[in-house]
């Protein structure tokens, strides 16, 4: 009979610590993101690790979890625990996804590629980001028939979001996530004081170099392209290098060829559109048949909008805190949210998970399933693959024990009636 992963993950590391093996990364998050700190550059930490502005709005993420406590039941039988769910006719063996994250590479050299397959290892969907650093078609077979989700920006070229699109089709993604909440970027106090943008060293591009309408359009700037200007730096010397790197190919090619460096210019230029509106989102509805969820979304009348104009779900989300600041933590915009809704999409929630507790918690207030952020790109700069298998494992073993310990057997028997607000 199956113990359930929660014992099963415990015992695991208990009977490997007493073999002399041990985790391949530290469990307490805390600690996660110390070890990841050493594995990355400054700039990389900087950026997974930053937030907008005074960044307020990443403790008021975690301030409203704790706000809520979990009452537990007694002598309930939690001894079959089912921890598996559904969202969008997407199966998720434990109610969360993996958040859509740009530029891993600055993690770890495997990126995408990585995080992909230790997600399908779990069966835990993975949501390609449209800044990835290694095309949706690589990650994607990378993960066999496991499941995954795609997330696009909309930026000034239709064409392009349509290319996109269709190509997340033909790669098994089961829905698209529309994140709106990043129509420019927020202004990122430590980014900033680095001079830090990966996407001007050529990073986190890769869904764009490896798209057809994309590839057109760069003749274009090809042509229009004049040679670089300005004092030659060996920091300009290094940029032209790092940008060449990262461009498909040889980098001495590259370079000769200008590609990348128009590359760079072209995606600069084509990048999110602050004019999109919601009649925009017609346009999208027409190309798909997948189910379309809009992420960013923290107001309730946002929310009936979304519904209104045929969207398929919402993600409660603020970014992690990386885009305004001072802006409402998820926990707090998400029952105003829910109720909007009333049931007619399911509603995921992300920014500041970080435990079990945290994915009980956003559950009792009515979330079909989570979405986990850093945690994971943590697990990945200190342990690569391996590192976000162990990740996941913990949040699905900390989640399944908590669910029983609370008294709860099924995830859909978790309801208001088990938490409470102090
Ligand atoms: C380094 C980094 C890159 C991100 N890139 C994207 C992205 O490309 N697309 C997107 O929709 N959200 C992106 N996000 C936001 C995440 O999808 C998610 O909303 C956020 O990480 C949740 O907050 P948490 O990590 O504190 O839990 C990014 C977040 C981080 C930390």
């Amino acid at each position: 009979m199956s113990v359930g992963i929660g014992r099963e993950r415990q015992f695991e590391i208990y009977v490997g610590g007493a073999r002399g093996t041990y985790p391949a990364v530290p469990v307490a998050f805390e600690r996660l993101e110390q070890a990841a700190r050493k594995a990355m550059s400054p700039e990389g930490y900087a950026y997974v690790a930053g937030g907008a502005g005074t960044e307020e709005t990443m403790p008021a993420n975690r301030a409203a979890f704790e706000r809520w406590r979990i009452v537990p039941r007694m002598l309930r039988d939690v001894s079959v625990r089912a921890t598996a769910t559904e969202v969008l006719g997407t199966a998720l063996p434990s109610p969360f996804v993996l958040c859509p994250i740009g530029v891993l590479e600055m993690a770890h050299r495997h990126a995408d590629v990585a995080v992909a397959r230790a997600a399908a290892t779990e069966g835990i969907p993975f949501v390609f980001s449209n800044q990835a650093s290694r095309p949706m078609e690589e990650a994607a077979l990378a993960m066999g028939d496991a499941p995954r989700w795609f997330q696009l920006y909309w930026s000034t070229s239709n064409e392009l979001v349509a290319s996109l699109v269709s190509r997340a089709e033909r790669c098994g993604c089961s829905a698209i996530v529309l994140t709106l909440d990043t129509t420019v970027l927020g202004w990122r106090i430590r980014d900033l004081d680095l001079a830090y943008l990966p996407f001007l060293r050529g990073k986190g591009i890769a869904q764009y170099t490896s798209d057809p309408v994309f590839l057109d359009a760069l003749q274009e700037t090809l042509r229009e392209e004049s040679p670089p200007t300005g004092r030659i730096t060996l920091a300009a010397i290094g940029t032209l290098l790092g940008q060449a790197g990262s461009y498909p190919g040889s980098r001495l090619a590259n370079v000769r060829s200008g590609l990348a460096r128009a590359a760079v210019r072209r995606f600069v230029e084509t990048y999110s559109r602050p004019s999109l509106s919601w009649d925009d989102l017609a346009f999208l509805r027409e190309r798909t048949r997948l189910p379309i969820l809009l992420k960013g979304i923290l107001h309730p009348a946002d929310a009936v909008a979304a519904v209104e104009h045929g969207m398929d779900g919402i993600v409660v989300s603020n970014h992690g805190g990386r885009q305004v600041d001072g802006a409402i933590a998820t926990m707090d915009a998400l029952p105003a949210v829910v109720e909007a809704v009333g049931g007619r999409v399911p509603v995921v929630l992300d920014s500041g998970v970080r435990s079990g507790a945290d994915v009980f918690r956003a559950l009792a207030l009515g979330a079909s399933g989570v979405g986990l952020g850093r945690p994971y790109v943590w697990g990945l700069a200190a342990g690569g693959e391996d590192g976000v298998r162990e990740v996941i494992r913990n949040l699905r073993a900390d989640f399944d024990l908590t669910m029983g310990l609370a008294g709860v057997a099924s995830v859909r028997d978790i309801g208001a009636d088990n938490v409470t607000r102090v």
